[in-house]
């Protein structure tokens, strides 16, 4: 069995407020008697994508268990190299697959620079490819990455989903191994399916977007809900299941 913790959309800006939300979900976690195998961070780490908001994010996504990430649309790449992953400072997509168990996990990039919208680059569908390719025959396969590729009918993240040309659709649906895909952005939790396997949105640990039905015209955004996060369960029927956590 297999457990992942998935929080998103922390959205670390220099001030106070997100930083402490995101102490409280990371110090539940990290509290837990049995903790989860990962934890993955689906995006929207900083909020400009500033060298001291990434510091932040670094102070406080501590834990024994790995933390997997990838970028979101207020991501910077390359800030984002340098202060998250000791790397050198480079553009191009962050693309990161890990082992938990028997799985495999990519942590793929949809973000597109300067836009809000997403896509993967044609050399991110082949690293995911690559990675599907390279899994083991019993491996069940997990992708994260950060805009979900469906409407989800929320007013103010429908107009900037993840624009497949249908080769990510093609590739989900061309090997039963890929079994889960974790996403954020919509701030909001949600669960529905592409390419016939499911795809788990996680909340907004920052805020909570209002859907259609709140009101196209004036979306609601909400500061007021305290911060939460998904937890997947993987068991050993194959089966995912998701349990959605308000951290008081
Ligand atoms: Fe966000
Ligand atoms: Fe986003």
């Amino acid at each position: 069995m297999i457990v992942l913790a998935h929080l998103s959309d922390p959205h670390f800006d220099g001030e106070a407020r997100n930083a402490e939300r995101v102490d409280r979900v990371m110090s539940y976690i990290n509290g837990l008697p049995n903790p989860p195998d990962a934890i993955l961070v689906t995006g929207d780490i900083a909020d400009s994508g500033s060298a001291a908001e990434y510091a932040q994010a670094r102070a406080s996504l501590v834990s024994d268990i790995p933390i997997l990430m990838c970028p979101g649309n207020h991501d910077d790449r390359s800030a984002f190299r340098t202060e998250m992953l000791d790397q050198a400072p480079d553009a191009t997509p962050i693309n990161r697959a890990h082992t938990v168990g028997n799985a495999v996990i990519a942590m793929a990039d949809s973000s597109v620079p300067g836009e809000p919208g997403g896509a993967f680059t044609p050399d991110t569908v082949e690293w995911l490819r690559s990675v599907v390719a390279g899994a083991a025959p019993d491996a069940p396969i997990f992708i994260g990455f950060h805009h979900p590729p469906v409407q989800l009918f929320s007013p103010i993240v429908d107009s900037m989903q993840l624009h497949d040309d249908g080769s990510f659709r093609e590739l989900i649906e061309s090997d039963r191994r890929i079994v889960g895909l974790f996403c954020g952005h919509a701030h909001t939790s949600a669960s529905t399916t592409y390419g016939g396997v499911p795809l788990l949105v996680a909340p907004s640990v920052s805020s909570v977007l209002g859907p259609d039905w709140e009101g196209r015209e004036q979306p609601v955004v909400d500061y007021s809900i305290p911060p939460s996060l998904a937890f997947h369960v993987f068991d050993n029927t194959h089966r995912l299941t998701t349990h959605y956590r308000v951290v008081g």
